[in-house]
């Protein structure tokens, strides 16, 4: 385990050589103004369309992915075209471009999150985004600090919103969710 010390070392080491990194990553609220004003609270809310229709990775892979456009253009070849906006959404479709959208979360490099165990062991994205469907603008819910990781790996079942349905499907390892350094840090 000596890796585990060297690894605590380092960070005390940078920490204290670089005393406001320590809160990297608490940026509860943060809010950015995106470059087009995608709104969640309509297509998420009023419309309905499934969180997993747009962010295709969650139940997959480390990574949740934003949509690339060719999703977008699904509904806006024949939607809103006349608005603004849209028009410039289909202009940067057009020319192959990508909406440079501002990342809303981003936990340090020294961690590793991995959204596919969270989402096929039913914690609902809400347990850590929050309501996003009614948001017309994203904004980070949750501190994302080790203690709130911590607090729902000793006690997964208590997860709020844990989806009661999956929950009777879990097995007795899903229902674990583990605590060691080395299944965030490595
Ligand atoms: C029609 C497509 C679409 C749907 C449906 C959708 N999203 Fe999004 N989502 C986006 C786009 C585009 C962005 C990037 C722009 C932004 O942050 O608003 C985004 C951003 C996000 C972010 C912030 C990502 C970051 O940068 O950290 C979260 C969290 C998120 N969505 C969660 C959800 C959840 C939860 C649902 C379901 C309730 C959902 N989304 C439904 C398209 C969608
Ligand atoms: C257990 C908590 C948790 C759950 C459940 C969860 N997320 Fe996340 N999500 C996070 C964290 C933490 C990050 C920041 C990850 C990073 O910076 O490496 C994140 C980042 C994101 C991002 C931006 C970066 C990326 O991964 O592409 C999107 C989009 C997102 N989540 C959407 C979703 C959606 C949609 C769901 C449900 C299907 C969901 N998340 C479920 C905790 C969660
Ligand atoms: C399933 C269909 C569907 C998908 C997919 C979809 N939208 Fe929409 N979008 C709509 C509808 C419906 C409206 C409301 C149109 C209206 O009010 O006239 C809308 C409205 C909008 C508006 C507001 C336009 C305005 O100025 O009033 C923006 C911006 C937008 N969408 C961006 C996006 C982006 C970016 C994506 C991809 C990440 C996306 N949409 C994906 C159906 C969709
Ligand atoms: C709301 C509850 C909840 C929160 C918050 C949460 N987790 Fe988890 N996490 C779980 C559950 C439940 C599992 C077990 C899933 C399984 O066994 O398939 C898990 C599993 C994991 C795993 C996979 C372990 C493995 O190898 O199977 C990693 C890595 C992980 N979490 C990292 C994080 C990090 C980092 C954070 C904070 C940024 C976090 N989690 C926040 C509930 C949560
Ligand atoms: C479930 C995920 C998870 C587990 C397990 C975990 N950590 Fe962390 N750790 C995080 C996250 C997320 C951060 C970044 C946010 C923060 O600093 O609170 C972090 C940050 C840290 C930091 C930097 C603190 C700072 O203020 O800069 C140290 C040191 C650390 N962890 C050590 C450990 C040790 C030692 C263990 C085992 C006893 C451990 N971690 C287990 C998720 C985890």
């Amino acid at each position: 385990m000596s890796w585990v010390s060297l690894f605590v070392l380092f960070l005390i080491g940078t920490s204290s050589s670089f005393g406001g990194l320590e809160r990297i990553g608490y940026n509860q609220g943060y809010q950015p103004e995106q470059p087009i004003p995608f709104d969640h609270s309509l297509h998420a809310g009023r419309y309905q369309i499934p969180c997993l229709n747009c962010h295709v990775q969650a139940d997959k892979n480390r990574y949740a992915t934003v949509p690339s456009l060719n999703i977008c253009l699904n509904c806006h070849r024949n939607v809103a075209i006349d608005k603004p906006s849209i028009q410039k959404l289909t202009k940067a479709y057009e020319k192959g471009y990508s909406v440079p959208w501002l990342k809303v979360h981003l936990l340090p490099d020294f961690v590793m999150f991995n959204h596919q165990p969270h989402v096929k062991a039913g914690v609902k994205c809400q347990t850590c985004h929050g309501p996003v469907e009614e948001m017309r603008e994203v904004y980070q819910f949750s501190d994302l600090s080790m203690g709130w990781c911590l607090d729902c790996h000793r006690n997964p079942e208590k997860a709020r919103d844990l989806d009661w349905e999956k929950k009777k499907e879990l097995t007795e390892v899903h229902r674990k969710a583990p605590e060691s350094c080395g299944t965030c840090h490595y």
